[in-house]
Order: C-alpha cells, then sequence, then structure tokens
C-alpha cells in the first residue's frame, strides 16, 4: 500500500505484508528518508515527525542549503536523492554536467502521483504483474538552478515484501547536457556497522560470498566487464552484525540490469551509511539533448527480519513472480542433454544422434546442440556470425537433425551467440564496421573474437532477424544464448566521438531489443541465458531468458558452493545445473554418480556428458535419476529453498509451496576420522505435521572399499586386480537406508539423527558410506 501523509509535516509511506518504507518532505523540498523496515501498524504525520531529524544549529566546518523553518545540512541527512554541490560530500545519486560547464545540482520537491498501474520504461526491463497492475508512487523533483526534473519512481510488490525503485532524468531546457551518473536507488541507513555480502569471483567460480564490515570509508561492488558480470553479481545484502540463515536484519538488493553495475555503500563522517545501486558511472556519460529524458534501471529491494534466509525467500518470489515471463514463467522445465562438453566442437550428425539415442534411452527430454554446428566452426577462431549449419557435420541441415532428434521422442534445442562475430568470418569480412573497435586502431581481442556494435540499430536488426531465420529454421524448442567475452576498446563506430559514453549502456540497451523481440516471435522457446557460464547472470536476462547456465564449471563440489551462492538472491527455477563426467573437465576431481546428480537437482537438471560410453549400470543410475526428477522436478524448481549448514557440510532442503513435500540434501567435502554421528536438520517445514522421512537403500561398489575386501575374503585378492573387478562385478555392499515418521518441528528443530557413518571400524547395511564427496538425498512427504 502507498499512502500520501498529508500536512506541513507531511510525507509517504509504503507498506508490504511485513515491511514499511517512510520518507518526508522537508519545508525546503528534499525528501527525506525516515525508514525501512519491519512493518509499523499504522503512520501518521506526528510519527513521521518524531522520525524525522531535528537540527537548531549547524553543526561546525558545514555547507547550510537552506534556512528558514528548519535548517537543511545536507552532508548529515538521509536523503532519497542527493546530487553535488550544495554540501552533500558523500557519492550522489545524479551528477549532471550543465551547458555552462557546472556540475552543481539542486533537486527541489514538486509534486507526487500515485497509480496504480505498472508504468514500463521504454528503454529497458523492469519488474511486472500480469494484470499490468502494480502500486506505483512517482515522485517529481525540479532542480533550482536549471531546467532539469527528475522522476523517483518506486513500485510496491506488497505480496512478496519488495519495493522497486529506479528514477528518470528529463532535460526540459533549451540546452544539451551530459548527465555523469543517474543512480536507481538511494538508501541513505542510519548508523554504520552494517556488513556488506557481495558475491564474486572469476570463470568457473562464480558467487563467492564476501562479507565487509562497513565502519568507515567506502566499499565498492561493480563491474566494469561490459556484462554484469562473474566478477561481482548485482545481488548484494546489507545485514545487521549477527545476522545469520534464520535470525537477524537482512536487506537485500539487485538491480536489473545486464551491464556494468555498481553498488556502493559509504560510511560518512556522521556514522551513518549511503547506499546507492545503479549504472556504473565509470566510462559512463550520456548527452541529454532539450526535450529527452534518460532511464535508470529498476533496483528491487527486500528486507527482513528472519536472517538471510528470509531475505531469500522474499526475492525468489518475487523473482519468480515479478520478473521472469512468459509460457515458461511457471512450466515444468525438460531434463536435458547438451553435447558440450560430451563432443565440444568435434561434432557431426553421426555423434549428435549416438548421444541422443542414449539420451533417449534414459528418459531424457531435450537434446541440445551446443557449439561447433555452423560455419567452419571447428575451434573459437572462426564462423561466429555466419549462422549456416555446416553441411559437412549436418549433411541433413538443421532441420534434419532436428527431426530425426524428434522421431527419438525428445525436442531439440541449439546454442547461438548471436552477439559475437569472428574476424574470420563472412559477416565480419562483410561489415568490418559492425564490431566495438576505435576505428583505425589495433583492439584487444578475448577468445579470439569481436563484440558486434549493439549499439548501432542496423546490426540490432540484422541480427535479430537472423536469429529469427534459424529459430524458424526447424522445430526448436530451445535455445542457449551465450555471449563469451568481455568488452575491450569500448567505442561504437556509429556514434560521435562526444556520444562515446554512450556506447556500453546503448549496447545493453540494443541487447534487450533483441531479447525482447525474439521473445515475442518465439513465445513457445525455452530461452536459456549464458555467458561462458555465469558472466552475466542478472534480473535484466531474467526479465527476458527464465533460465541462465550458472557456471561453465560442473564439478559437484565447486557447484555446491557455486549454487548455494546464487541461492542468497536467484530460486532455483532459474539456475541451470549438469551433471557431468568424472573425473570433471574443470578440476579433473572424481566425485560420485549419485554426488552430481544430487547438486544439479537443486536447480533445473541437466546432462553434460559421454552418455553412451557409460557402462550400463551407470545409464541405468542415470535413468532412476531422470525418473525421480520427473516426478520431483516441481519441488525442486519452484519450491521454497532453504540453506542449512554450510562449511564442510552443505545443508539444503527444497519445500513444495503447501509444505507437503519436501527433499532435503546433505553434502560432505572431505571426511573427518571417526566423526560417525551426524545429524540433518530440515527447514520450513509445518511443525504440526508429521512426514515420512526417507532414504532408499542403494548397492555400493566394492571397488570402493579397497583391500579392505581382504577382511572378508577367503583368499587374497589383490586391490585393482582382475580377480578384484570379478568380484566386484558379482558382489556388491550393501547401503544404509532411512525410514522414519517423525514430526516437521522435530525435523527443524532436534534434527534426525542418521544412521552411523563408516569410521573404520566395521560395515554393514546400518552404516552409512560417507566419504569424500558423499552426500545423500532425503526425502519428506507430510502423513495424513
Ligand atoms: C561457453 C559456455 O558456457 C559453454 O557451456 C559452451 O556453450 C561454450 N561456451 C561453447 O563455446
Amino acid at each position: 500500500m502507498i499512502r500520501k501523509v498529508e500536512g506541513a509535516r507531511g510525507g509517504f509511506v509504503l507498506h508490504t505484508r511485513r515491511t514499511t518504507y517512510c520518507m518526508r518532505v522537508t519545508p525546503a523540498g528534499l525528501m527525506e528518508h525516515l525508514y525501512y523496515g519491519e512493518r509499523l501498524p499504522h503512520v501518521t504525520g506526528d510519527d513521521l515527525e518524531a522520525m524525522a531529524q531535528k537540527r537548531a544549529f549547524e553543526p561546525g566546518n558545514s555547507i547550510v542549503s537552506a534556512r528558514g523553518e528548519e535548517l537543511e545540512v545536507q552532508e548529515d541527512m538521509r536523503l532519497e536523492l542527493s546530487a553535488e554541490g550544495k554540501g552533500d560530500i558523500r557519492e550522489p545519486f545524479v551528477t549532471v554536467c550543465h551547458s555552462d560547464g557546472s556540475r552543481t545540482s539542486d533537486f527541489r520537491y514538486v509534486s507526487a502521483r500515485i497509480s496504480d498501474k505498472k508504468e514500463p520504461f521504454g528503454t529497458l526491463p523492469g519488474s511486472y504483474t500480469e494484470d499490468g497492475k502494480a502500486e506505483h508512487l512517482i515522485l517529481t523533483f525540479r532542480d533550482a538552478q536549471y531546467d532539469l526534473e527528475l522522476e523517483l519512481h518506486y513500485y510496491v510488490y506488497a505480496d512478496c515484501d519488495c519495493i522497486c525503485r529506479s528514477s528518470l532524468l528529463r532535460n526540459r531546457s533549451s540546452e544539451k547536457v551530459t548527465v555523469e551518473r543517474l543512480m536507481s536507488t538511494q538508501l541513505d541507513l542510519d548508523g554504520c556497522g552494517y556488513v556488506l555480502t557481495s558475491f564474486g569471483g572469476a570463470w568457473a567460480r562464480e558467487m563467492e560470498r564476501k562479507d565487509l564490515i562497513l565502519e568507515a570509508g567506502r566499499a565498492v561492488v561493480e563491474s566494469f566487464t561490459g556484462t554484469s558480470s562473474n566478477r561481482a553479481n548485482p545481488f548484494v545484502m546489507l545485514s545487521t552484525p549477527g545476522t545469520d540463515e534464520r535470525k537477524g536484519t537482512c536487506i537485500g538488493l539487485n538491480l536489473i540490469y545486464s551491464g556494468n553495475h555498481y553498488e556502493t555503500a559509504q560510511v560518512n563522517a556522521y556514522g551513518s551509511t549511503r547506499v546507492l545501486t545503479g549504472i556504473n558511472p565509470r566510462g559512463f556519460s550520456w548527452c541529454l539533448e532539450p526535450g529527452e529524458c534518460f532511464e535508470a534501471p529498476e533496483t528491487v529491494m527486500t528486507w527482513s527480519g528472519e536472517g538471510f534466509t528470509g531475505m531469500s525467500l522474499q526475492m525468489h518470489r518475487f523473482v519468480r513472480e515479478h520478473i521472469v515471463r512468459g509460457e515458461w514463467k511457471k512450466k515444468e522445465r525438460p531434463v536435458l542433454i547438451n553435447s558440450w562438453e560430451a563432443s565440444y566442437f568435434r561434432i557431426t550428425q553421426n555423434s549428435l544422434l549416438r548421444l541422443a539415442r542414449a539420451a533417449a534411452g534414459v528418459g531424457i527430454e531435450l537434446f541440445v546442440m551446443d557449439d561447433g554446428w555452423f560455419g567452419e566452426r571447428n575451434d573459437e577462431t572462426s564462423s561466429l556470425g555466419d549462422w549456416r549449419e555446416n553441411r559437412k557435420k549436418l549433411p541433413e541441415g538443421l532441420a534434419g537433425i532436428c527431426r530425426r532428434v524428434n522421431e527419438l521422442g525428445m525436442q531439440f534445442g541449439i546454442w547461438v551467440e548471436p552477439e559475437m562475430v569472428n574476424e574470420n568470418s563472412d559477416l565480419y569480412r562483410a561489415h568490418p564496421d559492425w564490431v566495438m573497435q576505435i576505428p583505425g586502431k589495433p583492439h584487444a581481442e578475448g577468445r579470439t573474437q569481436r563484440i558486434l556494435d549493439l549499439a548501432n540499430p542496423e546490426v540490432v536488426a540484422y541480427m535479430t532477424a537472423e536469429m529469427a531465420r534459424v529459430f524458424s529454421s526447424a522445430n526448436i524448442t530451445y535455445v542457449k544464448w551465450d555471449m563469451n567475452r568481455i568488452f575491450s576498446d569500448v567505442y561504437s563506430p556509429c556514434l560521435p566521438a562526444e556520444r562515446q559514453g554512450e556506447t556500453a549502456h546503448r549496447y545493453v540497451c540494443g541487447l534487450y531489443r533483441m531479447m525482447q523481440s525474439l521473445t515475442e516471435q518465439f513465445p513457445h522457446i525455452l530461452f536459456e541465458g549464458c555467458a561462458s557460464g555465469g558472466n552475466r547472470f542478472d534480473l535484466g536476462i531474467l526479465s527476458y531468458f527464465p533460465q541462465i547456465w550458472a557456471s561453465d564449471n560442473t564439478d559437484a563440489i565447486c557447484r555446491a558452493k557455486i549454487q548455494e551462492g546464487y541461492s542468497y538472491g536467484y530460486p532455483m527455477s532459474t539456475v541451470s545445473a549438469h551433471v557431468s563426467a568424472s573425473p570433471n573437465h574443470q578440476t579433473l576431481r572424481r566425485t560420485p554418480l549419485d554426488t552430481r546428480f544430487n547438486v544439479a537437482v537443486f536447480g533445473v537438471l541437466g546432462y553434460e556428458c559421454n552418455l553412451p560410453d557409460l557402462l550400463p549400470v551407470q545409464r541405468r543410475e542415470i535413468a532412476r535419476q531422470v525418473s525421480f526428477y520427473k516426478k520431483w522436478r516441481k519441488v525442486l524448481q519452484y519450491g521454497n529453498f532453504y540453506r542449512g549448514r554450510s562449511g564442510n557440510l552443505h545443508e539444503w532442503t527444497c519445500v513444495s509451496p503447501g509444505k507437503g513435500k519436501a527433499a532435503g540434501m546433505l553434502l560432505q567435502e572431505l571426511v573427518r576420522p571417526n566423526t560417525q554421528t551426524e545429524k540433518y536438520y530440515a527447514a520450513g517445514l509445518d511443525p504440526a505435521a508429521r512426514y515420512h522421512f526417507t532414504r532408499e537403500a542403494k548397492a555400493l561398489d566394492l571397488l570402493l572399499f579397497g583391500d579392505l575386501v581382504n577382511t572378508q575374503s577367503p583368499i587374497h585378492v589383490k586391490q585393482g586386480s582382475t580377480l578384484h573387478k570379478v568380484i566386484a562385478k558379482i558382489k556388491s555392499m550393501p547401503g544404509e537406508s532411512e525410514d522414519l515418521h517423525v514430526s516437521g518441528a522435530v525435523l527443524m528443530r532436534a534434527g534426525v539423527h542418521l544412521k552411523q557413518a563408516f569410521g573404520g571400524t566395521g560395515y554393514n547395511d546400518q552404516v552409512r558410506y560417507f566419504q569424500d564427496f558423499s552426500s545423500r538425498l532425503y526425502l519428506m512427504e507430510k502423513e495424513e
């Protein structure tokens, strides 16, 4: 609910189900931020007055920007909007270089409008509702010295306790101005000492969690890769010290944007904390002609008093309901097989069909032909841009292989990388001016490919049409949209020198136009975003594509950490995760098939390995996995996800919305000797209900026990010998089962004591083989 509080001390109160956000207009027309936190019952003008700052005299050595009824010292105020030049020396929300060269702005409140519509911006994606209705507050400010108008937009999503903010700057003057920064959100918090948590890393190690205590100075989380980046994801959290998964207060913030982003938290001389989020001002500038406006992307923010998990659950719900859209929003996602780690570039119709037949045999529903199918694409040095099938590899063309895959009872999907071009391509030879480059100067390269200049509308139109041609040339129901290098030599040959600061943002807007057009033309296609894995995992992409390839690292142990990182800000239905070969191709680590599966099911499951080369027993196990996942995927993709313990043990639970079903996972990185006793703690269940807690026993390969075979064998067996292998074929080791009837309260609060783990002192079916990289999936089903 949005409420305007009338009167001299009036302001605005935004309520979600469990949170409240308050601000008031000062007599001189600034918007003072008053409160963001647990819901306040009914806020009156007197309440706003009580929360407002009081000041009779200025602090020494500060600037007073207005006197009169209230003394205005911006440096020590909590503001919804700050600019440069009037005494607020912290980082500003907006910086404009005026035609006279000044950078001083003085935005004062003019009016407010409350609407019940989501009024989308023209250049950027944003949050949405199915019926187009949304509680929307627009505050308009006018620069007291220059004829500029600034709007602050607030959208209230009461159902998931989220508020979105964005801004728009309009040039009403007759002079051209340069926008040097326009942020999306400013949150001035009381006090300091908050913990800023960010998630970043690098290729193959995305979303590592980093905590920083904000005592003084400025912390910055940013990307300058042209993408939202694996170095620093735009999702951040601010929490009070001591916050954990279940208790403490936490604010989650995420920008709906796929380019260079910026999140900063600054503690000022008076010990308060300013948080800003928006487009990275580094390298950015925008010429605003008279009458034009510039739109800043939306930021979503959510507050929870129930720890990180409380915040995550709200954010997940928001992303599922108000970001992801289209036919696939709530549809169960198919289990796929992807050809990349099976064959890389070395594909032929025959090898692909061999993989497809094995996939069909284990119940996989979708076959994805990854890189290597077009032009002369035999390695990464050529053909990006030439989106015609290679007839040597695919003699029957795209339509032919698609038809054959369909005949196996599977859907067919392809890989594309539409934003890129190799110099060794017909497209580059025909249009060398279509790439991002400084004319006449040498340029740097990444993966021997160049970035198409999506700041150029002609390039966007061409590639949109090319992709539409490819997508309609066969019965394609899935597209993996990749993007494999970061920006360098940022320059758009189609823009004049004074507009080069616009290139990176114009690129993102061009990309959005392409994605919008193609998702509208092909609403039935399931699109999956990808950028060398997780180099562009953000809410901008998710506004078009419902899922994203989370990392090129498919090692289950790394993936547990990576997926745990994503889970803070993104729901499981957006995270695609594959079971791959062992030893793993990125780490050469060997992990059990079970563990690779158990981690990948907490997301959108796929397989990416040479299925036909696996042993029959492994393929039978995969068939069992796929059939289990089909039964449980609704819970696993769309359920509520709870992180439990994290570290050497990873403890996860995913619960169906009605709390009727839950799947829990316990994963151990390295075994500690003689830790035979362990518990599993569930979360999110109905405490009053009773659940059937199960784990089906699974036989184990005798070879896993190595030389210990000799403790039972009447004759000596040399480890690894043919005899050892023959015995292992005939005899397996029993695995433990769990079968308990437990209340939700016990499962969550006391935990279930699991069967004793192997500790070198004996083994039978009452013992849990839980060695390095072992894991378990436990199922919980509500009993009548
Ligand atoms: C990077 C992706 O993340 C991989 O999954 C694969 O599609 C390759 N690109 C193909 O070049």
